[in-house]
């Protein structure tokens, strides 16, 4: 089976002293993981953290790219400039991005091209709101978000990283319980096992208020392969906690 992966989504926190902190914390006590781990840290500190975790267990992850390759887009970054300071992953369709930016399920599928286009893994997240689960659509939505990425990715599609965070978990200490996870897990497993036997390999995580008293439990379940970890992630010994739990 392949390695889980634990992957940190700083969002909007951080600074310059606050990082290396961190992250020197993260580095002086994680030895050698059983996991894959990557920090996905804002842009401006995309060189900082590339310098401190250089040759480390830790890969380097970015919140958001460009659908576009080069060009007149003020305030964007391309997959190219990413790449340039070492960047593995990238973050696409955050809930956050599709609620406070207008990001639409296409604009998602063409972030995720050019991220593989470029070598990055993106990192596509998909999940419901509360409204939407209590009308019974959780499945509807998920689905529909990642269809629109399977059916632009073409074969490429195994190479991308899926993050199921239902909404109403993210930041508001509601986990989803590790059995409402693992069944919606599952049905993102079988349609990526219908694209393709090889996309059914397809880490997919789980994200939101995922922790260190919870994450053993979530990540034991079959079809659970790591986490993408908000607030915990800001926490030296919470994340690595997490990374422990990630056998
Ligand atoms: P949270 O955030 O762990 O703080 O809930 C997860 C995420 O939004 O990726």
């Amino acid at each position: 089976m392949s390695k889980k992966l634990i992957a940190g989504n700083w969002k909007m926190n951080g600074g310059k002293v606050a990082n290396e902190a961190l992250l020197n914390a993260l580095l002086a006590e994680v030895g050698q993981p059983a996991c894959s781990i990557a920090v996905c840290v804002p842009a401006p500190y995309l060189a900082q953290a590339q310098s401190i975790c250089a040759a480390s267990a830790i890969d380097l992850g970015a919140q958001d790219v460009s659908p576009h390759e080069v060009g007149a887009f003020t305030g964007e970054q391309s997959a190219a400039m990413l790449k340039e300071f070492g960047v593995r992953y990238v973050i696409v369709g955050h809930s956050e991005r599709r609620q406070y930016h207008g990001e639409t399920d296409a604009l998602v599928a063409a972030k995720a091209q050019r991220a593989l286009a470029c070598g990055i893994t993106p990192i596509v997240c998909v999940g419901e709101s509360l409204a939407e689960r209590e009308a019974g659509k959780t499945e509807e939505v998920v689905k529909r978000q990642l269809a629109a990425v399977i059916h632009s990715n073409g074969h490429c599609i195994s190479e991308i990283v899926v993050a199921y965070e239902p909404v109403w978990a993210i930041g508001t200490g509601k986990t989803a319980s590790p059995e409402q996870a693992q069944q919606v897990h599952a049905v993102l497993r079988a349609q990526l096992k219908a694209a393709s036997e090889k996309a059914g390999r397809i880490k997919i995580l789980y994200g939101g208020s995922m922790n260190a008293a919870n994450a053993k439990e979530l990540l034991s379940q079959p079809d659970i392969d790591g986490g993408l970890i908000g607030g915990a992630s800001l926490k030296a010994t919470d994340f690595l906690s997490i990374i422990a739990s990630a056998v």
